[in-house]
């Protein structure tokens, strides 16, 4: 499979070089065609990975990531170009982080709303699926925690990407559990502070965690 990874920063590295791994064909966008971290990436990567603008991500990927600042997912779709995502199934791992107040970071968009509603609505022709934005990218992939596999929660509007994007996860080495529509994205982008939070609470703060649903 082609993917097209739009971020460089931590979450896109970690995914890009798993789908790698796993024998897909990654590329990754950035701003700047030049993007060092990106190159380095790249590098780091091998022969599966390439690189280019955010344009250059979305055309190549049959199956697209969003891994931008949460509160500038806007401005990258938009060099994007949203005609790109029509029909491709787009991982949303993005939170609308606001860092002005220091950390923990608290949510810029909450309530009513939510970056996964704001991404679906700013690209209809996309089938947008939350994921990942529950854990940290050290775990992203394989994430080998004890008491094992944790649960990744996720969300969306069709049910075709929701089982497509479930498989990329349990190959990944994630339980799924699936909480309904795209606005479940509100509930998702708050879980991600749950994390973090937890994070804060440990001495110093620890980031091996992740969440799991007990059933019966
Ligand atoms: N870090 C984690 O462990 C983690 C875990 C779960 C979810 N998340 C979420 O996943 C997303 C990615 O996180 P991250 O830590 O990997 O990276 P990040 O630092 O939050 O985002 C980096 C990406 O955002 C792009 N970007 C920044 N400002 C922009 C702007 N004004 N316009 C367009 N693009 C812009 C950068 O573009 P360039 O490449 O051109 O610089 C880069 O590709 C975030 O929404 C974050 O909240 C992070």
């Amino acid at each position: 499979m082609k993917i097209g990874i739009l971020g460089t920063g931590d979450v896109g590295k970690a995914l890009g070089k798993a789908f790698a791994a796993l024998g897909h064909d990654v590329k990754m966008g950035a701003r700047d065609v030049k993007n060092e971290k990106a190159l380095a990436w790249e590098k780091e990567t091998g022969p599966k990975a390439s690189v280019g603008t955010f344009a250059d991500a979305a055309g190549f990927g049959d199956i697209l990531v969003l891994a931008t600042l949460g509160v500038a997912n806007e401005s990258a779709l938009e060099m994007a170009g949203p005609e790109r995502f029509r029909g491709k199934v787009l991982i949303d791992a993005t939170n609308p982080l606001d860092f002005s107040k220091g950390v923990p970071p608290t949510l810029a968009v909450s309530g009513n709303d939510s970056a996964g509603e704001r991404v679906q609505k700013f690209l209809p022709g996309a089938l947008v699926v939350k994921a990942f934005n529950t854990v940290g990218s050290a775990h992203m992939f394989r994430p080998g925690l004890p008491g094992g596999p944790p649960d990744m929660f996720i969300c969306g509007n069709d049910v075709e990407a929701k089982k497509t994007v479930g498989g990329i996860l349990r190959e990944f080495g994630w339980g799924v559990v699936d909480v309904g529509g795209i606005e479940s994205s509100r509930y998702l982008e708050a879980m991600c502070l749950v994390w973090v939070l937890f994070a804060f609470s440990t001495t110093p703060p620890t980031w091996n965690h992740a969440f799991k649903m007990l059933r019966k």
